[in-house]
């Protein structure tokens, strides 16, 4: 098979890249080691800054997330009992937009199924060839079949357990890491969320988060140890130390529930550099990865996908390789920014083991300063609602 750039993983990053390419005219395949079944089962976060809003526009699927996305032009922040919000338009007119990843991913396929998109599922052992030259190639399987792509441009979209970044050699890449003492347990269920905005609580006795995917089905999140295991909570055990999180006036509106769904995720800070090589180019989870606390994960693989689009249109339609050569420090100066808020945030809301006294007293004395202070409150705002490309 031959294609102009050749894309590994069918989540977000690559089919964002495919559908975007495909409107300049610019073909591509994607190889995806999953079934199209399994990458929509995924649940992920679904809040969307403008940034992203307008990429899916662009690439002619925003109509449903248009019609069904939930406009938030706020956010709650908790410190034990008392709460506050975040008013966005009062310093930033750009509000973000609530809409599950799993929504993104199906408009998405749906999308280049409409355009005639070349999506290959369940492909196996895929590896990728003479990326330093300017006729790389991609081989892998599919149904125990070798195959081979030739293409003039690889875009690794794999994910952070992807070929792509190992295919960087490792003496050439610089990998950047930070695990956190604790983990997410999150629960969806079918209720009315507690509130209609998000609600992010810090307390003494953990993190939690109040969260929705639509009128009738909320999302929840708790603080967790490490080595908690999902099968190990009980519902009411779940609710319990949810509302403990909380505070009093939120938590006695709680409508709680059976979980639909009950998972357990680690959190990590995570960057390679560079996010290039020769004609491989690395986009979202394959390159980064940062706490959920802060929803980045999908905004900054979308924010790398604008980079890369617009670097290789510029390359192929036009000759002119400035934004390529230049596509590794450019989205990871946008890249380190957003891992900075989203470990600031997860540092700023959670219980870590052994903190002082008076590490507990510096996490209350920033949160009263960003109750207070109005432009403590516009740096917040203007990193949520996410930084300009
Ligand atoms: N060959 C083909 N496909 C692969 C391979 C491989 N060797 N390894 C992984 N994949 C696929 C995965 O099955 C997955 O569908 O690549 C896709 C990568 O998708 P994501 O992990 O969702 O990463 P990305 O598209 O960058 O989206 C980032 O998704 O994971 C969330 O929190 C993350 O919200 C962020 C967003
Ligand atoms: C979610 O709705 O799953 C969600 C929202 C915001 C976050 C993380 C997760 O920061």
């Amino acid at each position: 098979m031959k294609t102009t750039v050749a894309i590994i993983g069918a989540g977000p990053s690559g089919l964002l890249l495919s559908q975007l390419l495909a409107t300049r005219g610019i073909d591509s395949i994607v190889l995806e080691r999953q079934s199209k079944a399994h990458v929509l089962g995924r649940i992920r976060a679904g809040v969307l800054e403008s940034g992203t809003v307008d990429l899916l526009r662009q690439a002619g699927c925003a109509d449903r997330l248009t019609r069904e996305g939930q406009v938030h032009d706020g956010v709650v922040l908790a410190d034990g009992d008392t709460q506050f919000r975040i008013n966005f338009s009062d310093h930033i007119d750009r509000p973000v937009v609530v809409y599950g990843q799993t929504e993104v991913t199906r408009d998405l396929f749906d999308a280049r199924a409409a355009s005639g998109g070349h999506l290959i599922f369940e492909v196996g052992n895929v590896a990728i060839h003479d990326a330093k030259t300017d006729a790389p190639y991609v081989t892998f399987e599919k149904d125990g079949k070798p195959d081979r792509i030739d293409c003039a441009y690889v875009a690794g979209c794999d994910g952070f357990h992807g070929v792509s970044r190992k295919t960087i050699p490792a003496d050439i890449r610089r990998e950047y890491e930070k695990t956190y003492p604790f983990g997410w347990l999150g629960v969806l269920s079918e209720t009315p969320p507690v509130h209609d905005e998000l609600i992010y609580a810090s307390s003494d006795t953990g993190f939690a988060l109040c969260s929705m995917r639509h009128a009738t089905l909320s999302r929840y999140y708790i603080q967790c140890d490490i080595n908690d295991r999902a099968e190990d909570w009980a519902d009411d055990a779940f609710w319990t130390a949810l509302k403990q999180n909380l505070p009093p006036e939120t938590a006695a509106k709680l409508i709680t529930g059976p979980s639909i769904e009950k998972s357990i995720a680690p959190l990590r800070s995570f960057v390679t550099e560079p996010m290039q090589w020769g004609r491989l180019f690395l986009c979202g989870d394959a390159a980064h990865i940062v706490p959920p606390t802060g929803a980045k994960g999908l905004n900054t693989a979308a924010s790398d996908v604008h980079y890369l689009f617009h670097a290789l249109q510029d390359q192929i339609l036009n000759g002119d390789s400035q934004a390529l050569d230049h596509y590794s420090e450019t989205a990871l100066a946008r890249v380190w920014k957003a891992e900075r808020f989203s470990w600031w945030l997860t540092s700023l809301m959670h219980q870590f083991p052994q903190q002082s006294a008076f590490d507990q007293r510096m996490r209350r004395a920033e949160l009263d300063f960003l109750r207070s202070n109005t432009a403590a409150q516009s740096v917040f705002a203007q990193n949520y609602v996410g930084l300009p490309y």
